[in-house]
């Protein structure tokens, strides 16, 4: 070895060498070597698609680096199948066109459709979305409004250590997807934007969201039609609309939503705690099998509430009754402040009840006194803690 470090050309050597190896298991694509520019101004919406293609047609596992700096996107989707599986790992921003118009009538900002095994990790978004929501308030023709980040027919997803702020609408969409891990994300926008929600699930199974911060000036996470196996765990959620099931029944023909677990969460100034709704019209849809449990409610008008009534603004009311079904709701060890005097809403069905309804270990008080609960067209057990007296 001695005799062979002598020489000039081992290290070339060496190196060569270690760049094979390191080659052999994956495959680097950095945005810059596609053109990319970290100056926030120069659009790099060509740049990404093009280290996209090259990723997403690599035969090894592939991954895509977002280095430090801003870098501006106008819509865009990433198309899967890949040929293999895919990290996209950010350390600098995203940013939107500063003319809230640019993201178009799509829906979407930044879009994954059809990828497989793909990990997002690291980074930021801001989708600069104060023009947009002006807009909405001026009720002036506005376009519908793009979700920043989301995941269509996509399996086995990671996203993980993102933050993202001021988006047009909703934050972050898995949309029929099986087996994707949400975890230490933070979406913030103000309270009183409009419609922008934190996190939206639909249509997927073997969802599992943890340890995020979301503050939105809507629900914290909605949970739409056709969702299963969802696992909740350490959401700070606030302020905002609070985690809903729900809207279900907008459609007659709807998937229902069953096997649902919120557990060890925080609720903060929202306007709900856990929250089930349901428009007032026939439907296939249903809620079953759902935990509530270990919650801290801090000044939140409606910790605990199903409205199967529900028609914001009463604007364009069904006027009937909901046929979404509602079993198996278990609150359990629900603790804290309620911002209004009435902390237990049960609006049930007239023509679909809801059953099995269980509270256990509930203390939910109202200016240092209990709070009070309201019960129609529900049925169900009371046990342990009962703060305020159950309606049940
Ligand atoms: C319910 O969902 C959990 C994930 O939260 C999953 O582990 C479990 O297998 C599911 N149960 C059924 C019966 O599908
Ligand atoms: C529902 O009822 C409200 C209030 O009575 C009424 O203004 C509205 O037109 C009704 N909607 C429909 C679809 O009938
Ligand atoms: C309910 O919570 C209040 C406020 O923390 C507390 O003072 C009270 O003792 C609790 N009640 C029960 C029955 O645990």
């Amino acid at each position: 070895m001695a005799s062979l470090s002598c020489t000039p050309y081992f290290p070339a050597l060496l190196m060569l060498l270690m760049m094979i190896m390191m080659g052999s298991t994956r495959a680097d694509y950095n945005v810059l070597s596609y053109g990319a520019k970290p100056d926030g101004t120069t659009d790099s919406t060509k740049a990404f698609l093009k280290a996209w293609v090259a990723a997403c047609s690599s035969t090894r596992a592939a991954t895509i680096y977002v280095p430090k700096g801003r870098f501006l996107l106008k819509a865009v989707e990433f198309r899967g199948p890949c040929k293999s599986r895919i990290i996209v790992r950010v350390d600098g921003t995203l940013v939107a066109p500063s003319n809230y118009r640019e993201l178009g009538n799509s829906g979407y900002w930044i879009l994954f459709i059809k990828v497989n095994n793909i990990m997002y990790l690291g980074g930021s978004l801001d989708a600069r979305g104060a023009g947009f929501w002006a807009c909405r308030k001026s009720g002036n023709n506005c376009p519908p409004g793009a979700r920043s980040l989301t995941f269509n027919w996509a399996n086995n997803v990671v996203v993980s250590g993102v933050t993202s702020i001021n988006s047009q609408v909703t934050h972050l969409v898995i949309n029929s997807c099986n087996n994707a891990v949400v975890r230490n994300v933070k979406l913030y926008a103000p309270d009183q934007s409009p419609n922008t929600d934190g996190i939206h699930v639909q249509g997927s199974t073997g969802v599992t969201i943890s340890g995020s911060t979301l503050q939105t000036g809507d629900d914290c996470i909605s949970i739409g039609p056709d969702t299963r196996n969802l696992f909740m765990t350490n959401i700070k959620c606030g302020p905002g609309h609070g985690i809903s099931i729900g809207s279900l029944g907008r459609e007659t023909n709807e998937g229902g939503v069953q096997n649902i677990t919120l557990t060890n969460s925080v609720f903060s100034g929202s306007d709900n705690g856990v929250r089930i709704k349901s428009w007032a019209r026939p439907t296939t849809s249903f809620v079953r099998n759902v935990v509530f449990q270990n919650l801290i409610v801090r000044n939140v008008k409606n910790p605990i509430i199903i409205d199967q009534n529900y028609c914001p603004n009463n604007q364009g009311c069904p006027n009937q009754s909901s046929g979404v079904k509602i079993s198996g709701v278990t609150y359990r060890n629900i603790r804290g402040t309620s911002a209004t005097q009435n902390a237990v809403i049960f609006k049930c069905s007239t023509s679909n009840p809801c059953s099995g309804i269980r509270l256990h270990d509930i203390n939910l008080t109202y200016m240092k006194k209990p709070a009070s609960a309201s019960c129609s067209h529900v049925s169900g057990t009371s046990t342990g803690v009962r703060v305020p007296e159950s309606c049940l």
